[in-house]
């Protein structure tokens, strides 16, 4: 037998659990119609823009990317109002906390997180020995920044925080009058070496305007890394596309790290293309703003509870009407053809995560989610 070298913290490592597919469902189910809601996409499918521009681009596809990404790097430098030596482009968003992880810390380094954080952050931060710190949210499934704060401050090890805001699965967020306090503080914690991750995901979304633009935060501090990604408003989660605004003096280790052609040709060329596409993220917004108020109401008709979101999803605690289990009522909703997101592996299992749709896939969702509660 090999003597493997596996270290611990890979050994007990517990992969990403992604949404439920619709091939699978429909192979599992022998079911005609399938409708997915859960992993927080574009239900109005990839800028078209994007599609024609990446189109063009497969002529090429002989030759490998522009390993510096000159161009696209050029454009989210212009749109961000930051330099083009802070961009760090990565295959989507994830990618760019592993490059981060590893250009910046040693195993045996600590996160802090708040409980329900986005899984791809303790997940990828144990793959580099980085254990998390979990911080209870408050009642309202908030992040607890002061409670976050006094654990970074108690542990010399806590060199990482961990901040999506909106957060996924919960869609709650914190406002400025909360975020500068605490970025002020964290920032003065053992001379500024605590790296705060805000992932702003979601930002296209928000509508709360007691939340600013996370580039402002990157300004104000040093210490402060944003995650940004195509995967959600340009509907090209399938591309893999994302980037880091990162202060210089560090995203130089970060593209050191960052392996060439992470990102393909046609994430390139279609990411380009996405951010000239007006059209289409507006088309995106007043869908999702039409949809979060037809799904907000017929959760209220149907008695079931949710926590205000600034993202395209909604936390439902199906537990408190239904008697299910989060599980459960995600198990009744795939044998009729919708699938959500069931999210007992967050610590949340008397909930469901549900992604807005298009009013139609809206409509059958509500249909499928009231008879499960019929059945009752
Ligand atoms: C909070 C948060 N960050 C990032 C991502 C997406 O990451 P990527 O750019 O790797 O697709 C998601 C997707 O679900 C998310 O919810």
């Amino acid at each position: 037998m090999t003597a493997l070298n596996v270290p611990p913290f890979i050994r007990e490592l517990r992969p990403y659990v992604a949404g439920k597919s619709i091939e699978e469902t429909i192979r599992e189910y022998g079911l005609k119609k399938v409708v997915k809601l859960a992993s927080n996409e574009n239900p109005l499918g990839p800028s078209p823009k994007a599609v024609a521009a990446m189109r063009k681009a497969m002529r090429s596809l002989a030759l490998y990317p522009d390993p510096m990404g000159y161009r696209l790097r050029h454009a989210i430098a212009k749109k961000e109002g930051v330099a083009f030596e802070e961009i760090v482009l990565g295959n989507g968003s994830n990618e760019i906390m592993e490059l981060s992880f590893h250009a910046l810390s040693v195993p045996g380094d600590r996160m802090v997180a708040g409980v329900g954080v986005f899984a791809a952050f303790p997940i990828s931060a144990k793959i580099h020995g980085i254990e998390t710190t979990f911080v209870p949210m408050t009642a309202d499934c908030r992040f607890d920044l002061p409670a976050m704060l006094q654990a970074v401050k108690a542990d010399p090890k806590v060199k990482w925080v961990a901040l999506p805001n909106p957060n996924n699965p919960t869609g709650t967020y914190n406002v400025d009058s909360e975020l500068l306090p605490f970025l002020t503080e964290v920032s003065k914690i053992r001379a500024g070496s605590v790296q705060v991750f805000l992932d702003y995901a979601y930002w296209e979304y928000v509508t709360n305007k007691e939340m600013s633009d996370p580039v402002l935060w990157f300004k104000k501090f040093p210490n402060v890394i944003v995650l940004k990604t195509f995967s959600k408003i340009y509907g090209l989660g399938g591309l893999r596309l994302g980037y880091g605004i990162i202060h210089t003096e560090l995203s130089q280790y970060v593209q050191k790290v960052r392996l060439p052609f992470n990102v393909s040709s046609l994430a390139l060329e279609g990411g380009l293309a996405a951010l000239t596409d007006r059209n289409f993220v507006k088309r995106t917004l007043a869908l999702n703003s039409i949809g979060m108020k037809q799904m907000a109401k017929a959760l209220q008709t149907l008695g079931l509870s949710f926590l205000p979101s600034q993202g395209n999803f909604f936390l439902v605690d199906v537990q408190k009407r239904s008697g299910l289990s989060g599980q459960d009522f995600f198990t009744r909703c795939l044998k009729k053809g919708l699938i959500v997101r069931p999210v007992t592996n967050y610590g949340l299992p008397e909930y469901i995560r549900i992604t807005i749709g298009t009013a139609a896939q809206n409509r059958f969702a509500i249909r499928v989610m009231k008879q499960v509660l019929n059945e009752q």
